[in-house]
């Protein structure tokens, strides 16, 4: 007897038809998301499940699967998934790298330039019909060329993010997962031996795809960069990672992207950052508490928001879908799953 695949949210029909055969499938919703009810529900029977990242799969969902064996998430992150409760039954739990990179690396870009560029200000000051003649100071905003970004993170998206750096005569320095971790470890910033392939030592560069990005610690990062831009996972050691201290000791003057996770970052303390005029904007595609949006970031003219929208194109969202798809139809033939990330 075929297996039965639980799809959250309705996907690609391109996509659905492969999977139709080899496997009967049931969808939760067309579009917006399944319903918590719905999702303990449908999950009986069902030895797969594609979900999406709004999709909380708690302990508790994945018991009430308790003929599970995979779950696809259709998104990169997966913090939205207990994976060690997972793990602990035997379920197999895949993401969707590579496929949405340039996507996201791109939407950096576009919130890099906006808040420097003050775009989307200067789109409602003419729409608001402000624009009565061409003056000489008129919405001045900050140049890129010779400044210093800085990434932290430097996997797929943020060497994307870098290797995009070097047509806007940008500097990049960069600081890995491991440095964010062991930030406040003395030892651990004299170290000889990188732990990384990618990362060379501290205050060395690193040669990816021709780009020259230099590898400093975190704090090195953040009280040098002119922009700072987070492409790290969502994971105990970076909640709150660029909390009121992080924001102290970033430039005077600097700018914050987030297009990783929302709570990488306390809301409240950039509010705080940006009144206090110590941050000169930022660009925000994630928020601590999604989809709410701390009401003090959404009256200021310096900070474009928006609605996680990184990876939101029509061919990337086509590929994410078709990788959750192959993933499991790995499963279904017997294979590994090709990117089971426990
Ligand atoms: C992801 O995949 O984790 C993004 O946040 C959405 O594409």
């Amino acid at each position: 007897m075929s297996s039965t695949i639980l799809i959250t949210r309705q996907l690609p029909e391109s996509v659905l038809e492969r999977l139709g055969a080899a496997c009967q499938y049931r969808i939760g919703v067309v579009s917006g998301s399944i319903t918590r009810e719905a999702l303990l529900t449908g999950l009986d029977g069902v030895e797969g499940l594609i979900c999406q990242l709004t999709d909380r799969i708690d302990e508790a969902v994945i018991e009430a699967g308790s003929k599970l064996r995979i779950i696809a998430n259709v998104a990169v992150g997966y913090n939205n998934i207990d994976v060690e409760a997972a793990t602990r039954r035997g379920i197999h739990v895949t993401n969707t790298p590579d496929v949405l990179t340039d996507a996201t690396a791109d939407l950096t870009w576009a919130l890099i330039l906006s808040v420097t560029r003050r775009i989307v200000e200067a789109d409602a000051f003419l729409r608001a019909g402000r624009f009565d003649g061409w003056d000489f100071e008129m919405l001045l905003g900050s140049g890129l060329t010779g400044k210093t970004l800085g990434l932290i993170g430097y996997g797929r998206i943020g060497r994307a993010v870098a290797r995009r750096a070097a047509g806007f005569g940008v500097n990049v320095q960069y600081c890995s997962r491991e440095d964010v971790a062991f930030r406040d470890d003395p030892r651990y910033q004299s170290r000889a031996v990188p732990s990384s392939p990618l990362a060379s030592p501290i205050n060395q560069s690193a040669h990816f795809d021709g780009l020259a990005a230099r590898h400093v610690s975190f704090y090195e990062l953040v009280e040098s960069a002119d922009i700072v831009s987070l492409h790290t996972p969502l994971a105990p050691t970076t909640r709150h990672l660029i909390d009121r201290e992080t924001f102290r000791r970033m430039k005077p003057g600097s700018y914050l992207i987030n297009t990783a996770r929302g709570p990488i970052v306390d809301e409240s303390a950039l509010v705080e950052a940006l009144d206090a005029g110590h941050l000169a904007g930022a660009g925000l595609d994630v928020f601590e508490d999604e989809p709410r949006v701390h009401p003090g970031l959404l009256q200021r003219q310096n900070v474009v928001l928006l609605p996680h929208i990184g990876s939101a194109t029509l061919e990337t969202r086509t590929a994410m879908a078709r990788l959750a798809v192959d993933n499991v139809m790995d499963w279904i033939a017997g294979r590994m799953p090709r990117n089971k990330v426990n």
